[in-house]
């Protein structure tokens, strides 16, 4: 795949004008969402052509989603609060056409993005190698009352990524690809007990929202992120019935050699499966994941996100005999095995094989995170840290209405950063754009402490 030095390539390309955590992305639950029960504006079809017609660029979005969609958005974070802090702050909500790490709203108005679809957009939106694959693919018949081919090849290439990956089984979201990797574990300890520090997606098996039965959540310990004493205290307590250990192995920081290394040796003595979520970290730190740089290896890890450069897919990888007792369960998804998303992984192999992407994103997210440091810096405002990795890398505010104003400020400049978690580097953040993003985040800055009446 002919990558261009990181720097020149994707973020100057003229986007098209037209269509979780506390570990980071926590979904926010239970949040006034009020229902809009005036009369919809009688629009047309959105055709997606070049320039957004008139009327849809008049249309409020996100007021038209909350009588739609029982949250606003299908994924909790790009809902108005999560993205603002506030449902009803000033600044984009939809959009209508991404490219490069560019995406312009429904009024024709461009941005630039550091949330990067939550890290599941790592090359870049549109990026053309993946999406001449995904074309390819559709152009096949993506899907038949068979398998693909593809989803073996993807499979087999996958093994030699990831050090712990002997089978794979594909699924489409990274929940899904949890919930299966617990499964398979029950399935291969014939226990029930899971010991979990992270954020692992919606599901039941891990989750203290509403509506989850306390019969689930009694079989789920959560322990705190890099905390020794914690994971030996709740693997122990639960023994002989600990089926596993799940780690979210990276959060804001790398972990403790000793937190990890107990993790896995606790699951090996107590007999017990280690599974990693390299849901962030796949694709990002190593093509491996967390996995590949530390040298610790997992019994299964779950990759998503970054995988298929943002087409849907999980991949559940691990050893054979662990993998195996999927014939003993029952893990299936209609469309598990679509030929879009692996041909858009397969596409995201052949970059990471040809070029050290992972490098360059460390070196990207590594300038990003300088250029808002050096605006912060610049303006002498206080209360406001950034924390995270390199091509992970967050902005903490200690006002939450600081944060809300500041972000609204940012995107009336014209960039996008993330509400509490993750900003992304991506391939297509190029030099320029960087140099944008610190323009964006002073400009916000200076007209913050000038609203505030000089307070820094
Ligand atoms: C570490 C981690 N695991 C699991 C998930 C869930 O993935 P998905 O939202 O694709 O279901 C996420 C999503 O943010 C995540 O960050």
């Amino acid at each position: 795949m002919p990558f261009r030095r990181f720097f020149e390539r994707g973020a100057k390309r003229e986007a098209p004008a037209a269509g979780e955590d506390s570990s980071v992305e926590q979904i926010e639950v239970e949040e006034d969402v009020e229902a809009e029960t005036e009369a919809e504006p009688d629009e047309g079809e959105y055709e997606g052509d070049d320039s957004a017609p008139e009327d849809t660029r008049e249309i409020d979005w996100n007021e038209r989603a909350r009588v739609v969609l029982p949250t606003g958005a299908s994924t909790g974070s790009k809902r108005a609060e999560a993205l603002y802090g506030d449902a009803s702050a000033v600044g984009p909500t939809h959009y209508v056409s991404a490219s490069g790490c560019r995406l312009v709203d429904p009024r024709g108005d461009t941005y630039i993005d550091c949330i990067m679809a939550l890290g599941a957009v790592a090359l870049g939106y549109a990026e053309p190698q993946v999406q001449q694959a995904a074309m390819m693919a559709i152009a096949e018949g993506h899907v038949s009352g068979l398998s693909h081919v593809r989803e073996v090849d993807l499979a087999e290439r996958l093994r030699e990524h990831v050090p712990c990956a002997e089978m794979v089984q594909f699924l489409k979201s990274g929940a899904e690809g949890m919930s299966a990797a617990v499964r398979i574990a029950r399935t291969y300890t014939n226990r029930e007990i899971v010991v979990g520090s992270g954020y692992f997606g919606w599901h039941d098996w891990s989750s203290d929202a509403t509506g989850v039965p306390s019969a689930v959540r009694s079989l789920f310990r959560a322990v705190p992120f890099d905390d020794v004493t914690a994971l030996e205290h709740a693997a122990r307590s639960a023994g002989d019935q600990l089926a596993a250990i799940v780690i979210e192995p990276v959060v804001e920081r790398m972990p403790s050699e000793a937190w990890i290394t107990a993790a896995r040796e606790l699951a090996t003595s107590l007999g017990a499966v280690l599974v990693f979520d390299e849901m962030k970290t796949g694709f990002r730190l190593r093509p491996g994941g967390y996995q590949a740089l530390s040298g610790v290896t997992p019994d299964l890890a779950v990759f998503g996100k970054a995988l298929a450069n943002g087409f849907p897919l999980a991949a559940v990888v691990g050893r054979r005999d662990v993998m195996e007792a999927a014939r003993r369960t029952w893990i299936s998804s209609t469309l598990a095995g679509e030929s879009v998303a692996i041909a858009a992984a397969s596409a995201v192999l052949d970059a990471h094989e040809s070029t050290d992407i992972c490098a360059s994103l460390a070196a990207i997210g590594q300038a990003m995170r300088s250029s808002v440091a050096t605006a912060l810096e610049a303006s002498g405002i206080d209360g406001v840290t950034i924390e995270g990795i390199d091509p992970m890398w967050l902005l903490r505010f200690e006002d939450s209405r600081r944060e809300t104003r500041f972000l609204e400020l940012a995107a009336s400049h014209g960039v996008l950063f993330k509400r509490g978690a993750y900003n992304y580097a991506a391939m297509a953040h190029d030099e320029d754009t960087i140099t944008e993003i610190e323009a964006a985040a002073s400009a916000a800055l200076v007209e913050l402490l000038e609203e505030e009446g000089g307070r820094a």
